[in-house]
């Protein structure tokens, strides 16, 4: 698989140091509230199960599916729910976890959809941000890394459903979507 990628970002070693960061902080600034975390399928089910281990603080767990990209490196705009949460989280602190934000209009379909079910509070987690100018502007309350504006792969993120499985983050080579 090393023949698809042209850089390597991060490695086991530098994802983990960060999360149990992030891990840490979410658990100071959660620690007298009700922490629900959402995770969105597919691609932050690593993320997820890395995180959760490094919490200190009780925490529930749900899970939604969305999808806007289907099989191209491309948002479509169009955002369907594939399945959404079951618990109650009626007064609940939410917390959105992602792999990546890229145009933002996941992110902020996933605001908009979980206000109405009327919790205490939103924000959002993301492993991974493209620094770019976002279609949909969007605050992103817990960054793991900011990158360039690259498609990347690994660590949950995949192309075309490949991908998912590597211990690391690295840059998809341009001459395995160009003829997309
Ligand atoms: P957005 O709606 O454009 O912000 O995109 C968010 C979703 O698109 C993420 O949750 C990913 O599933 C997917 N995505 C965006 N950029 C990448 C990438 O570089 N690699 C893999 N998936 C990506
Ligand atoms: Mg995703």
């Amino acid at each position: 698989m090393k023949h698809s990628i042209s850089a390597i970002l991060f490695d086991e070693n530098e994802i983990q140091t960060r999360i149990s960061d992030l891990a840490s902080q979410i658990s100071k600034d959660y620690e007298s509230k009700n922490l629900v975390i959402i995770c969105i399928l597919k691609g932050s089910f690593v993320f997820l199960a890395d995180m959760i281990r490094w919490f200190t603080i009780p925490v529930k767990i749900d899970f939604m599916a969305i999808s806007s990209y289907g099989n191209r490196t491309e948002s479509s705009g169009e955002v369907t729910i594939k399945k959404d949460i079951d618990i109650d989280i009626k007064g609940k602190d939410v917390l959105i976890l992602d792999d990546i934000v890229d145009t933002g209009i996941s992110m902020t379909f996933l605001f908009d959809h979980l206000k109405k079910y009327r919790p205490n509070s939103i924000r959002s987690c993301a492993l991974l941000v493209k620094q770019k100018p976002r279609l949909r502007e969007i605050k992103i309350d817990y960054k793991g890394f900011e990158i360039e504006d690259d498609f990347v792969i690994g660590y949950g993120l995949d192309y075309a459903e490949k991908f998912r499985n590597l211990p690391y983050i690295g840059i998809l080579k341009e001459e395995i979507y160009r003829n997309e």
